[in-house]
């Protein structure tokens, strides 16, 4: 049987001011695609058996109305999605002991043939008893996933040599170099392999609680970590399954050119916009109709009572904007 958790509990800080606080990217939409990135993600959970919609409390009701048909499953405290994972295959294990869980990012934008590849990383995880990551090609050094490094090669997966979360620009070059694959955040794995290998990190003591049937001391007992951290980093149990299917984490508002067509002047236009003499730039909006005239390479998005302008290139700085506004984003 298969699990499929939805991970909709981030904040979204860099896709501000679309993504603010009370309303995180995964409830927006963008171009023309109208559905939620988390109602795409529930239709592609379609493989699955069951699923379930991990969260935090303030987002609950958001959830429940995108995705109705789902179980919700709600966090004690958002701590990231290292300790979000644990008590979900926790949770997932009390109710079938031989379930695979699938964690699914809310914030992707995928293309066909998601579910055949989904599948098979699901058998990998049962037969094998490994953690299964998903593996995309690389075409840049990207600082902000996950590297794979693959090791030995079996019948349509490979064994993880190394995993390396985040790197510096420098070690994201040298990974890209030397063959290493992205991290696309996908997971697969029987509940009981995951949390016997996250024993030894650092989410032991979660995991005691949980087993004591004390969720809450447990959340209040671990700090916030991202499950590439607390264990693909440490784990010599994972496995790599090639994601043979168009991938991108809507992770910056740069991401937005990459998943949308452009204009003929490589601008890109995510709502109704006028672009004159400009190129290369990201405009995007609710309700209100934007013009640029004579500039290149900006993010340019408005929101609300928000407007937000950045170059291009300084898509990651829109974080210390939320962290300056912290509590009014
Ligand atoms: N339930 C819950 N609770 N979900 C969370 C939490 C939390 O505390 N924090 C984040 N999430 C959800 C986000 O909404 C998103 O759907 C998913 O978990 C991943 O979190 P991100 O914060 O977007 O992670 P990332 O993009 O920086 O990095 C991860 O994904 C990359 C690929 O997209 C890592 O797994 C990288 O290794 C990977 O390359
Ligand atoms: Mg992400």
């Amino acid at each position: 049987r298969t699990v499929a958790v939805l991970l909709a509990g981030g904040t979204g800080t860099r896709l501000y001011p679309a993504s603010r606080s009370d309303r995180p990217k995964q409830f927006q939409s963008f171009g023309a695609d109208s559905r939620s990135l988390l109602r795409r993600a529930a239709d592609r959970a379609a493989f699955a058996d069951d699923v379930c919609v991990l969260t935090r409390e303030a987002y609950a009701d958001a959830v429940r109305e995108h995705v109705p048909e789902a179980d919700v499953l709600v966090e004690p405290v958002a701590k990231d999605t290292g300790p979000a994972l644990a008590y979900a295959s926790h949770r997932v294990r009390e109710e079938h002991a031989d379930a695979v869980l699938c964690a699914l990012p809310a914030d992707h934008v995928v293309g066909d043939g998601f579910g055949e590849v989904a599948r098979r990383g699901c058998r990998v995880a049962a037969e094998r008893e490994k953690l299964v990551t998903f593996g995309v090609e690389p075409d840049r050094p990207a600082t902000e996933y996950g590297y794979i490094e693959p090791g030995a090669a079996h019948d349509g997966y490979a064994d993880v040599a190394s995993f390396r979360e985040k790197p510096d620009a420098e070690t994201a070059a040298r990974l890209r170099e030397a063959g290493c694959l992205w991290n696309a955040g996908l997971f697969a794995w029987r509940p009981e392999v995951f949390l016997a290998e996250a024993r030894d990190g650092p989410l032991a003591p979660l995991i005691d609680a949980l087993d004591a049937g004390d969720p809450e001391r447990g959340f209040d007992r671990v700090d916030p970590v991202s499950v590439d951290y607390a264990v693909m980093e440490r784990t010599d149990r994972a496995a790599v399954v090639p994601a043979d299917f168009d991938w991108d984490d809507l992770g910056s508002w740069d991401a937005l050119e990459r998943v949308l067509d452009g204009d003929g002047d490589g601008n890109t236009l995510a709502s109704d916009a006028l672009a004159l003499d400009a190129s290369g730039n990201v405009i995007a909006s609710d309700d209100k109709h934007v013009s640029v005239v004579g500039v290149d390479d900006l993010v340019v998005a408005a929101y609300d009572d928000r407007v937000l302008v950045v170059p291009k290139a300084d898509g990651q700085r829109v974080r210390d904007v939320v962290a300056e506004l912290r509590g009014d984003d």
